[in-house]
């Protein structure tokens, strides 16, 4: 695992072909949440319309906290996973109430929020205020555990812990939400989970320890049951 990242053509090839995606043309810190808790467990294409929707009917934390349970539950409908709706509007109760309507920017005020995990207080503390903090999903978690030719098992809560404070150390000072949103989108498009991935189109295709060794699809390792 001492393989460092390389960022710089990591951040290139994002700047080159990054999908267009509508929580993307005005990443505010709102907009930034509402997608992320969104894409959680519901995939970009069944997302978007929602997101559409949603940011219509609610276009701002204000009126999410005023929303009714009713209209909530009608614009989260077939989404599943409802809970995640209802910790959004006692979140934005939250931020009205103790943080003047101001998304807090900070890593240890989000994660405080009910449904905002690491993965989401990381996101939106640097696609949306520019803090230098990662933001480690599933995808990130095999983009990097086959860069590397990690071993360790990333279905143990430690290993994540270990792998987030090395990404912290190799994130660039320069533009960290699109360098966690580029590792996102390396997950999603190029070094995909199933089948073999198109390791032609990535970035890190000489350099990748996976690749050169043949080996993408035993990475990320995980224990057998
Ligand atoms: N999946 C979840 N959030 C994402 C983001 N911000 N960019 C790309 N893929 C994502």
């Amino acid at each position: 695992s001492e393989l460092e990242i390389a960022a710089e053509p990591l951040i290139s090839w994002y700047d080159r072909g990054k999908r267009v995606l509508p929580w993307r043309e005005e990443a505010t810190p709102y907009h930034v949440w509402i997608s992320e808790i969104m894409l959680q467990q519901t995939r970009v294409e069944a997302v978007k319309p929602y997101y559409d929707r949603f940011i219509e009917a609610l276009p701002d934390i204000a009126h999410l906290a005023d929303a009714g349970e009713e209209e909530l539950l009608k614009l989260w409908e077939g989404l599943g996973y409802y809970n995640r709706v209802r910790n959004l509007k006692k979140a934005a109760c939250i931020i009205m109430e103790e943080y003047d309507g101001e998304m807090p920017a900070e890593y240890s005020e989000l994660i405080k929020l009910p449904g905002i995990g690491s993965y989401t207080a990381g996101a939106v503390s640097s696609i949306a205020y520019g803090k230098r903090v990662p933001a480690v999903d599933g995808n990130v978690l095999r983009v990097l555990s086959r860069f590397r030719g990690d071993n360790r098992d990333i279905s143990q809560p430690a290993v994540r812990v270990l792998i987030e404070q090395e990404l912290l150390c190799s994130m660039p000072k320069e533009r960290p939400g699109d360098f966690n949103q580029a590792l996102m989108e390396l997950g999603a498009v190029v070094c995909i989970p199933n089948g073999m991935p198109y390791c032609e189109s990535c970035p890190w295709e000489k350099l990748c320890t996976a690749h050169v060794q043949r080996r993408e699809l035993e990475f990320p390792f995980k224990t057998p049951k």
